[in-house]
């Protein structure tokens, strides 16, 4: 680890990893990086430049590959999820706050994104984290939200067209129930796990009643203090914690492409905090 440098990216979240190749990375040295990312919620390694073989093998370190239901599978590789761009595409995947695979009864644990090819300028992703957006809360807010769980559905994909997706119609499944407030399986550290794309409820709520309290959420775990803004380098991986961080890529550079593989991480069921 002597010329591996960490440097935080800013107060609450996030770190870039340099000095590291994480292709010939031994176990003990991808456990540091494994224990660095349950400290800032997303890692971001330059320099890297991963084969789809390089980028398998990372993520098995991490945990069973979780294939993305929804999104195109590289066709060589279909354990790795294309996150694609094309120049005449309206919208990009992952346009808006969100928490990968929230849909599911089991998340995913993490994500590892790829840079295979960028724009010349933007499509920057951001991070928030939930870890941080907790402790900022009142006391008051902190109890009334440990008591709910929320219901998380991936109807959205429903209306993914735009950005190229387009599910069949057996990957959809029933909604999952999560706390709002869910322990980190490994630190135990509380975060929040409610998203603008898949969370539709409180348990016991009806959408109506959720919406002003939901909207709330969404406006305060995102704002800026809880963030970190990634700007893409070529052969940069990130590798983030979904329950965290959540994130959202930006969408400003129409008329250009771009290509990011991405691999998720099985996760376990989540527990309250
Ligand atoms: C995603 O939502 O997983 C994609 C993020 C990105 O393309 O920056």
């Amino acid at each position: 680890m002597n010329t591996w440098k960490l440097t935080k990216l800013t107060g609450h979240c996030g770190a870039r990893l340099e000095g590291v190749s994480l292709a010939s990375a031994s176990t003990s040295q991808l456990e540091i990086v494994r224990s660095s990312l349950f400290e800032h919620g997303v890692i971001i390694i330059p320099e890297q430049h991963l084969s789809p073989e390089d980028h398998i093998k990372l993520a098995k370190f991490f945990g069973e590959i979780d294939v993305n239901r929804f999104f195109t599978p590289v066709a060589s590789h279909p354990m790795i999820a294309e996150v694609r761009t094309v120049p005449e595409q309206p919208e990009v995947i992952g346009g808006t706050w969100h928490t990968d695979h929230s849909y599911d009864a089991a998340p995913a644990m993490c994500s590892i994104l790829n840079a295979r090819q960028l724009p010349p300028f933007g499509g920057d992703t951001h991070f928030a984290s939930m870890s941080a957006a907790y402790r900022t809360m009142s006391s008051g807010l902190q109890n009334m939200l440990r008591d709910l769980r929320a219901w998380h559905s991936d109807g959205s994909f429903v209306n993914s067209t735009d950005v190229g997706i387009k599910p069949k119609k057996e990957a959809f499944r029933d909604p999952v129930l999560h706390p709002v407030i869910v322990k980190h399986p490994h630190t135990g550290a509380p975060c929040v796990y409610v998203n603008g794309d898949f969370t539709v409820n409180f348990e016991n709520w009806s959408v109506e009643e959720s919406a002003p309290l939901l909207t709330f959420l969404y406006a305060f775990i995102t704002k800026p203090i809880f963030t970190a803004r990634v700007v893409w380098e070529p052969g940069m991986v990130a590798i983030w914690d979904n329950r965290l961080v959540q994130h959202y890529a930006t969408a400003d550079y129409s008329g250009y492409s771009r290509l990011m593989h991405r691999i998720t991480v099985a996760g376990v069921p989540l527990e309250a905090f």
